[in-house]
């Protein structure tokens, strides 16, 4: 199963990809969590080790290996049998989560970019073989970077949304983009909630079947984005309502 985690800069994705991955990994998952964002910050969301972080090698760094071994081919296929091995010079494990790191793609000239993300493709789809395997990606702002590349074999979408006009008028370009690359589940998850009226603004602007839940603003939240180095993300970080979200997306999805 894989699902990203998209929306409008600042949202909350990344704090919901956090609580996704810790939900899915204590349910018993073997969890890829993948930052795809190139201004990478899951991994402290996680709480994991700064220093292992620092010194964590970015997947577009591997294509590059890998293009030299192969003069330039990208013969990524040839790894796959091998690709737990390769992984794993690539990632941050902690008990049953593997943290990946998509790294800074090059910009300008969208086809590098293609190329960038049909490789991270291959070493996603590579990683769906285990059965009890989760792929979760935090997605960077915007639209752009919800391609067909990155979207292949995403099973679901989960569009952070803050109560702002324009923080419902980003998600419903994100699920509209979504919904034309064909992506079956597409969900709203109203995020950074204060008031009733805060939820009743979402709900008119995407309705009741289109929103997988909401979750409140909370201090301790924003207080643990201060943090240098924060705690490994624990029970006490779970956002409410992220446990019937996680729920949800396990019987959708699963
Ligand atoms: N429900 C919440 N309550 C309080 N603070 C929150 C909540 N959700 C997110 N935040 C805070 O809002 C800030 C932005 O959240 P986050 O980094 O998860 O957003 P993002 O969408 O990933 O941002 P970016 O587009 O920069 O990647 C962080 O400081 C985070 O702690
Ligand atoms: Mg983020």
């Amino acid at each position: 199963m894989k699902i990203a985690v998209s929306g409008k800069g600042g949202v909350g994705k990344t704090t919901v990809s956090a609580n996704l991955v810790y939900l899915f990994a204590r349910e018993g998952f073997n969890v890829y969590a993948v930052d795809a964002d190139p201004d990478a910050s899951l991994g402290l969301a996680l709480g994991l080790d700064p220093q292992a972080l620092e010194n964590l090698v970015p997947l577009v760094e591997m294509k590059e290996v890998i293009d030299e071994k192969s003069g330039g081919g990208g013969a990524f296929y040839s790894l796959n049998p091998d690709v737990d091995d390769v992984i794993k010079d690539y990632s941050i494990k902690q008990n049953n989560i593997r943290f990946l790191m998509m790294g800074g793609v090059k910009q300008g000239g969208s086809a590098c970019y293609c190329k960038e993300n049909s490789f991270l493709n291959s070493v996603l789809n590579s990683l769906l073989l285990d059965q009890k395997g989760v792929v979760i990606l935090d997605m960077s702002a915007g639209i752009e970077h919800l391609t067909r590349g990155t979207s292949q074999g995403v099973d679901a979408v989960v569009i952070v949304a803050e109560p702002t006009r324009a923080g419902v008028k980003t998600a419903g370009v994100v699920q509209k983009l979504a919904f034309d690359l064909g992506i079956k589940n597409i969900k709203i998850l109203g995020n950074k909630i204060r008031r009733q009226e805060e939820k009743d603004f979402i709900r008119q602007h995407f309705g009741d079947d289109n929103i997988i839940g909401f979750l409140p603003y909370r201090e301790e939240t924003w207080t643990r984005s201060m943090e240098l180095d924060p705690a490994a993300f624990g029970d006490e970080d779970l956002l409410e309502g992220m446990k019937d979200v996680y729920t949800k997306l396990a019987k959708e999805v699963v």
